[in-house]
C-alpha cells in the first residue's frame, strides 16, 4: 500500500522541503514520490505553460492510484496540496534537498546549479539526476563542490527501485550518507557509484540499444522481432526498441553523446538512424511515433 501523507508534512530521514527543478518524467515522478512521502515539494519549471500542466498530470496520476485502490481520496488530495509549482528558482531558498531533473543539457544544468547555489543555504544538498553528465563539472559551479551528489531515478519513479548515488571525488561524507538515508527511506535502493559517465546502469543499458538500432537500421531485423527476442528469450519486460521509444529517442540520443564524448569508443556513438529521428522529431513513445506507433 502506499504510504498515506497527511497534510502536515513530517521529516523523512531529516529532511521536510524538497524542491525538483523540472516537470518532465523525472522531475514529475520524484515530485509525486516525495508528496506520498509526506514532505513539503516545490517544483520549479521553466515554461509559464507547466505552471498548469505539472499539477494537472500529478493530480490525473494521483487518480489511478486511488483507481486502483492504493491510496485514500485522502491521501491523494495531501498529496496534491504538498506540491507547489512555480517559475522562480529563488522560491527553493528553503529547501534542505534540491534535485535537479531538467533536460539533458549540460549548459542548462550548469546554469541551475550556479544559480541554486546563491539561493540555498549553505548546508542544502544539490543533487543531479542527470543520466550521463559529469557530475564533477556541475559541482564546479558551485561554492562549495562538497554539497552535490549525482542522485539518480529511474523511470517509472514509482516503480523501479535502484537509485544510483554518484558522489565526485569533493563531496562531503555526510552529504553522502544524508542522500543514502533519505532515498533508503523514500523505499528505494541505492547503489553508490563513481563519477564516470552513464554511471552503472547507462553505460551497460545504451550500447546495448544502440545496438538493437544498428540492427535495424542495417536492414538485418525488425524492431519488432528484436523486442520480441529479447522480450521472449531473455524475460526483458520491454524489447530495446520499445525501451529506447519509452526513454525518448532524444533521451537516448543525449546520453549517447555524452558516453560517447568521454569514452570515444564506437560502440557509444549514435547511429545515424537515430540522430535522423531525433532530428525529425519522431522521439519515441511520447510524440507518438518512434520505433514504434503510438497513435
Ligand atoms: N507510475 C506509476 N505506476 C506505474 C507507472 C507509472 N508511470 N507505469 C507503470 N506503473 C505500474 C502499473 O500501475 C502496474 O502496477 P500494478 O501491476 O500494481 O497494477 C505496474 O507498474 C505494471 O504496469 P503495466 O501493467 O501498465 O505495464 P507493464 O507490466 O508493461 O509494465 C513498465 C510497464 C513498468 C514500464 C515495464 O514495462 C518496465 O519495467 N519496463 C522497463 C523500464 C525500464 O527499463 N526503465 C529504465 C529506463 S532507463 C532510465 O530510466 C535511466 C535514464 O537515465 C535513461
Amino acid at each position: 500500500a502506499e504510504p498515506t501523507p497527511s497534510r502536515a508534512t513530517r521529516a523523512l530521514a531529516g529532511f521536510t522541503r524538497i524542491g525538483v527543478v523540472g516537470s518532465g518524467t523525472m522531475g514529475a515522478g520524484i515530485a509525486e514520490l516525495c508528496a506520498l512521502n509526506g514532505l513539503d515539494v516545490r517544483l520549479a519549471v521553466s515554461r509559464p505553460a507547466s505552471l498548469e500542466s505539472a499539477p494537472r498530470r500529478l493530480a490525473a496520476s494521483l487518480d489511478r492510484r486511488v483507481a486502483k485502490g492504493r491510496l485514500t481520496p485522502e491521501g491523494r488530495d495531501a498529496a496534491l496540496a504538498a506540491v507547489s509549482v512555480g517559475t522562480d528558482l529563488g522560491d527553493l531558498a528553503d529547501r534542505e534537498l534540491v534535485v535537479e531533473a531538467v533536460v539533458e543539457d549540460e549548459a542548462v544544468k550548469l546554469a541551475v546549479f550556479s544559480t541554486l547555489d546563491k539561493v540555498v543555504e549553505p548546508d542544502a544538498i544539490l543533487a543531479s539526476t542527470t543520466s550521463a553528465l559529469s557530475i564533477t563539472r556541475l559541482a564546479g559551479v558551485v561554492q562549495h563542490p562538497g554539497r552535490v551528489l549525482g542522485v539518480h531515478f529511474f523511470n517509472p519513479v514509482a516503480v523501479l527501485d535502484l537509485v544510483e548515488l554518484i558522489p565526485t571525488l569533493l563531496t562531503d561524507e555526510s552529504v553522502c550518507r544524508r542522500a543514502e538515508e533519505f532515498v533508503t527511506a523514500l523505499g528505494k535502493k541505492p547503489v553508490t557509484v563513481g563519477d564516470r559517465s552513464g554511471f552503472v546502469v547507462n553505460a551497460l543499458l545504451i550500447p546495448y540499444l544502440l545496438a538493437a538500432i544498428r540492427m535495424v537500421e542495417s536492414g538485418y531485423s525488425s524492431a519488432e522481432s528484436v523486442d520480441q527476442a529479447m522480450e521472449s528469450g531473455c524475460a526483458h519486460p520491454m524489447g530495446p526498441l520499445k525501451l529506447a521509444d519509452f526513454i525518448g529517442l532524444d533521451v537516448v540520443a543525449a546520453i549517447a553523446e555524452a558516453l560517447h564524448a568521454e569514452s570515444r569508443q564506437p560502440l557509444h556513438a549514435p547511429p545515424p538512424l537515430l540522430s535522423r529521428m531525433v532530428e525529425a522529431g519522431i522521439l519515441g513513445r511520447k510524440s507518438g511515433r518512434g520505433f514504434h506507433s503510438y497513435a
